[in-house]
């Protein structure tokens, strides 16, 4: 049985905690076989703000692919893959993802994943808002990207921060089937 295969792309957006904690998912499962490509800007996050370098974060992933490597399977329509989850997606990566400007192996693979009606995932990242940014996200939605904000929930009374994070990357791996047991408790009414 070939493993399904899911791009984790990384950008310099805050929040590189979520995408380091669904590759921690998808290493449990061995019907998955993660795809990580990070941007420079990415690196600089996920050392600042989880005290992590490169090397650490590949031993995560299944296949790493560098961020100007336009060659690489990810970059290409034929090599298939359940979608992309973006996470954190900075304004700038969704700009291009927005505007078909696959300039790296981010918004390349994205693009790629897009045409083929495949899913992306976005987890943008920014706050407030400006029109661009808003407009930007019309345009993902209307491709048939998804947004999905990394905004907590609060009714389920996550009293940690990794609980809150599990919380976002239960609901996005949902997109795709992954097994999200035991990450966030769904609402089954009061
Ligand atoms: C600590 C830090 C936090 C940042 N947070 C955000 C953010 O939340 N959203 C955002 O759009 N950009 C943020 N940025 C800026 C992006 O990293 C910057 O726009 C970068 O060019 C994005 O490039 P990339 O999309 O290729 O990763 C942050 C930068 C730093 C250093």
């Amino acid at each position: 049985m070939p493993k399904k295969r899911l791009i984790i792309a990384m950008t310099g957006a805050t929040g590189a905690i979520y995408g380091v904690r669904m590759l921690q998912v998808l290493q449990l499962q061995p019907e998955w076989e993660s795809h990580l490509v990070i941007s420079k800007a990415g690196l600089v996050n996920l050392k600042y703000e989880m005290d992590m370098d490169r090397a650490t974060l590949y031993q995560l992933a299944d296949v790493t692919h560098g961020i100007d490597d336009i060659a690489a399977s990810i970059a290409s329509g034929s090599f298939k893959t359940e979608g992309v989850v973006v996470a954190p997606c900075s304004m700038k990566t969704l700009a291009a993802i927005a505007h078909g400007f696959g300039d790296n192996l981010i918004s390349r693979a994205a693009d790629v994943a897009l045409k083929e009606r495949r899913r992306v995932v976005i987890m943008p990242r920014e706050t407030p808002l400006n029109l661009a940014h808003i407009r930007n996200m019309a345009s993902v939605t209307e491709m048939g990207g998804i947004i999905f904000p990394p905004m907590p929930a609060f009714y389920n009374k996550a009293n940690t921060i990794a609980a809150m994070v599990d919380d976002g990357v239960g609901r996005v791996l949902d997109f795709f089937g992954v097994d999200t047991t035991g990450l966030y408790t769904p609402w089954n009414g009061l």
